[in-house]
């Protein structure tokens, strides 16, 4: 059942998923704690992930900083485009996201400008939702965390506002870390900043969060990926940006050219699985196409998940085809060669563009360094030159500057065995924070007052809760010495002693618990103890030494009827 985020932000603070960062001294909006519980999810959802990409589709894991310098940003455009628009009340001087004071009177607010957006507030005479003020025209303001590295005036950095850039700028090193092949992709998870205007919505818009993101460099004509064809008969539910919603297999949806390209079919695929595995409710569940408007600057086709939540539609996944935009980028702006090579069957002859030094005017320049520049600019890629006064060419470890008088761009025919090529990305960029939010609604389920969360049992934090009937006469150490065998069997358990048995289990079920076990005065007499069921409350005598056996078994779903089944 979605329910009362409030409602679901204090279970989360009062049993130890979430707290409000530096609260003892007021807090600072979209700042979250994760307590332990929350902590361990949040493990637990990282983890799955890890092992869909890195092991299942054999992604490689990198870790970048969280600084970055300023031309990093520069390239990727997020200095000059990577902004949301606020109004300010004039009367009690609290700011808001325009665009979200004009949700129901526009179907893409995001993607009005300045102008639209006030036209749209004023036409609909909208004021401070807080004081009824009269509230400011749209202004722009840049996302990023602006911060200086070093001492003094410093250099201008930025908080990185998402994991991405970390692995464009690095394509090389994970293309060569991958044998030189296409397809290749990177993945990262880590924090990711972002000052967000008017963070009211608990987890789901933070000023610092995590992201798992894949990268996925391809050849620009081969946008596919291996495991395709074993998922592309599947049926998902798709709101397309035009048309109906739909319920089609992928390759319908691919031949239809509904979803662009087989690999981003297939990362649709993957992120719906994750989805199911870590809990979310299907039937709570969509995937929209972004309107064309809508789309980020670097997105050529953009499809979120979304799920329904007590906040509405949220969007927790957005897996873009980014078409060459971002190496690209980086190749214009460093001058580095960010390229693929192609092998060809044959050699072939082919006419292409290459970058050809002017020696008249490099001679009376470099003088003695002349030769070394002309080198250094013969290596370079046509796309870092285009359009600019001059480049910058390394020679012994100095960087020399070189005037766009000294090369020209020509059409060259020779006899290639291969070619290089700007590789193409598919970008899956997952939301920890949002994921771990959704999970928890869809998992809550209340009875009277009775609260279940319904964790599956690859997410929930603690795996067992072990209780002794008494804390007694050698109950308690049975009950220990089977917390110590399940934390070893590396499942969390919980050792809880106080209150009745009743008390006890809906405390456990209350954090998601899947099953607990009981020790009583039997256990001491038939080596035996309950094991019950979260969901079903069923329950099942199994001999202690089968305990960490029976949760496994029990946590990878299927009920009691396989544990009781276990030799
Ligand atoms: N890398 C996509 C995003 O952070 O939104």
């Amino acid at each position: 059942m979605s329910m009362d985020p409030q409602e679901l932000l204090s279970l989360c603070k009062r049993r130890g998923f979430l707290w409000p960062a530096y609260d003892i001294y007021g807090g600072l909006a979209g700042l979250y704690d994760y307590g332990p519980l929350g902590a361990a999810l949040k493990k637990n959802i990282e983890e799955h992930w890890r092992a869909l990409y890195v092991l299942g589709e054999g992604f490689h894991e990198i870790s970048c900083p969280i600084v970055a310098p300023e031309a990093v940003f520069k390239a990727s455009g997020h200095t000059d485009a990577f902004s949301d628009m606020y109004v300010e009340c004039t009367k009690c001087g609290e700011t808001f996201r325009a665009d979200h004071l004009v949700t129901g009177l526009h179907e893409a607010p995001a993607s009005l400008d300045e102008k639209q957006l006030g036209r749209l507030l004023k036409e609909n005479k909208v004021k401070c939702p807080s004081c009824g003020g009269e509230l400011t025209d749209p202004k722009r303001f840049n996302l990023m965390f602006r911060t200086s590295v070093g001492a003094g005036k410093g250099k201008v950095a930025y908080l990185r506002p998402e994991t991405a850039q970390g692995m464009f700028v690095n394509f090389s090193q994970v293309y060569r870390f991958g044998r030189e092949k296409l397809p290749v992709g990177a993945v990262q998870i880590g924090r990711a900043f972002r000052n967000e205007i008017s963070p009211r919505q608990g987890l789901i818009r933070l000023r610092e969060f995590s992201q798992m993101e894949a990268e996925l460099f391809l050849h620009p004509d081969h946008k596919s990926w291996p495991r395709y064809k074993d998922v592309k008969g599947q049926v998902l539910e798709l709101v397309p940006n035009k048309g109906k919603p739909v319920k089609m297999t992928l390759e319908d949806a691919v031949k239809a050219k509904t979803i662009a390209n087989e690999a981003l079919a297939y990362f649709i695929w993957l992120t719906y699985k994750f989805a199911i595995d870590v809990g979310l409710d299907a039937s709570k569940l969509r995937f929209r196409q972004h309107l064309e408007k809508e789309m980020a600057h670097y997105a050529a086709d953009c499809w979120d998940l979304e799920a329904d939540i007590g906040y509405g539609w949220t969007e927790l996944v957005g897996i873009a085809d980014r078409g060459s935009y971002d190496v690209q980028a980086h190749i214009s702006h460093s001058g580095a060669d960010l390229t693929a090579f192609e092998r060809f069957d044959e050699p072939k002859e082919v006419e292409q563009q290459v970058v050809r030094p002017n020696f008249g005017a490099l001679g009376p320049l470099f003088k003695g360094k002349a030769k070394q520049v002309a080198d250094g600019l013969s290596k370079l890629h046509v796309g870092s030159v285009a359009g600019k006064d001059g480049v910058t060419v390394e020679v012994d470890g100095e960087m020399c500057s070189v005037p766009s008088s000294c090369y020209e761009v020509v059409l060259k025919k020779e006899k290639v065995s291969g070619r290089k090529l700007v590789p193409h990305v598919i970008e899956p960029s997952y939301g920890v924070d949002r994921i771990l939010f959704s999970v928890l609604d869809h998992a809550y389920t209340q009875k009277d007052d009775y609260v279940t969360l319904r964790l599956k049992g690859l997410v929930a934090p603690i795996k067992a809760g072990v209780f002794p009937l008494m804390a007694r006469d050698g109950l308690d150490e049975i009950a220990g010495a089977i917390c110590n065998e399940l934390t070893k069997a590396g499942l969390a358990a919980y050792y809880d002693d106080s209150g009745s048995i009743g008390r006890r289990y809906a405390r456990m079920d209350e954090i998601g618990t899947p099953c607990c076990i009981t020790v009583d005065y039997e256990s001491k007499k038939d080596g035996k103890v309950t094991i019950r069921e979260r969901d079903t409350a069923k329950q099942l005598r199994v001999e202690i030494a089968k305990v960490p056996r029976a949760v496994e078994t029990l946590l990878s779903g299927g009920g009691l009827e396989p544990v009781s089944a276990l030799r």
